[in-house]
């Protein structure tokens, strides 16, 4: 495939757009406002500037893949004669199956629409497509143009040819795709995560500790380990007798809430939302600039690493 269309330029629609225009495809970039087609621009370019800074691509590749893009608020003429539409507009039901309904009325039926969603089934965005074998769910993790997994979820009705097409494109684009055997909501990463935010809410809330001390002890023990090592094989290194003993000891005494807890409630209706207020476990004052900044400086190293210790290739076994 060598035309991609992305709808949306936000936070996981731009960086997406740059993930695959640095693979060489031709990409079309989507949204609604003319501003957020410029902030998307400059992010794109930040992104690729910080990586030839880094020596991760050449001033040469930079320039070539910010050719490879162009940027429009012109929805029909962002998908004519497309291949791969990635959704990635709002988690919201509504606007994503308007959306569908005029790509479908424009685009051939060969060309697959994937959406970003973090939550919506398949069943549910395909419940009005006149062609639901070509929808899919490939799941980006923020920085998509960064971070190496992408989660692919497919329901009954998707050919397997679009899952392979999807994979492959991932692949060419240097990530990691993991094919889930079956839908769930939040996929395998986030039904992890919420999982283990459960546990780090819980901790909060008893006074056992403050956030900032979940974060430095979690940095420095799991989140050091497991991007070279899963908490799986970890087990296996540590012995799973041990971690027999460990489980059957905590898990009894680990919170099993359904409930969101008050506290999280509490700060969001006081809009403390994180960089977007400038205030959520921590204060800001840039809008999370630097924090940014430092993140993407920071997941680019690791990244340098992984892709010089070829470790991708373990993240696809
Ligand atoms: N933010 C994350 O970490 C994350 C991670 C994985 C998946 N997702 C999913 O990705 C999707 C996008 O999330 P985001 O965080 O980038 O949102 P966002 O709010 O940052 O960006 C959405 C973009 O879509 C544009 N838009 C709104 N309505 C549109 C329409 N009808 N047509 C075209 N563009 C439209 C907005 O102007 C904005 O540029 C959502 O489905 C979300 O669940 C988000």
């Amino acid at each position: 495939m060598q035309n991609i269309t992305v709808l949306g330029a936000g936070i996981m629609g731009h960086g997406a757009a740059q993930l695959f225009a640095q693979a060489g495809k031709k990409v079309r970039i989507q949204a609604r406002r003319e501003s957020s087609l410029e902030n998307a621009r400059e992010l794109i370019t930040n992104s690729l500037e910080i990586m030839v800074e880094k020596e991760m691509i050449t001033q040469e590749k930079m320039d070539q893949t910010l050719a490879n893009i162009t940027y429009t608020t012109d929805l029909r003429e962002a998908i004519e004669g497309t291949e791969f539409i990635l959704e990635s507009i709002p988690e919201v039901l509504e606007t994503k199956l308007a959306t569908y309904e005029i790509i479908e009325s424009v685009v051939s039926e060969k060309t697959i629409i994937a959406s970003n969603t973090s939550t919506f089934p398949l069943a549910e965005l395909t419940q009005k497509a006149k062609h639901p074998e070509r929808f899919i769910i490939t799941h980006y993790f923020n920085p998509p143009q960064i971070v190496p997994i992408v989660e692919i979820a497919r329901f009954e009705k998707t050919d397997d040819s679009v899952v392979q097409a999807a994979y492959d494109l991932l692949k060419e684009s240097g990530k990691s795709p993991v094919v889930l055997k079956k839908e769930i909501t939040g996929f395998i990463v986030n039904r992890v995560q919420v999982a283990f935010l459960r546990e780090c809410f819980n901790l909060i809330e008893q006074g056992i500790c403050t956030a900032e001390d979940i974060d430095i002890a979690v940095k420095g023990s799991m989140g050091f380990k497991w991007a070279f090592c899963g908490p799986l094989e970890s087990q296996d290194l540590a012995g799973l007798h041990t971690t027999k003993a460990m489980v059957g000891n905590i898990m009894k005494d680990l919170s099993n809430t359904r409930e969101v807890p008050g506290f999280l409630n509490e700060m969001v209706e006081k809009d403390e939302l994180g960089i977007r207020s400038n205030q959520g476990f921590y204060k800001y004052d840039d809008h999370g600039e630097e924090a940014i900044r430092t993140r993407d400086d920071n997941f680019l190293d690791l990244l340098k690493l992984m892709q010089q210790k070829e470790a991708k290739a373990v993240l696809s076994k």
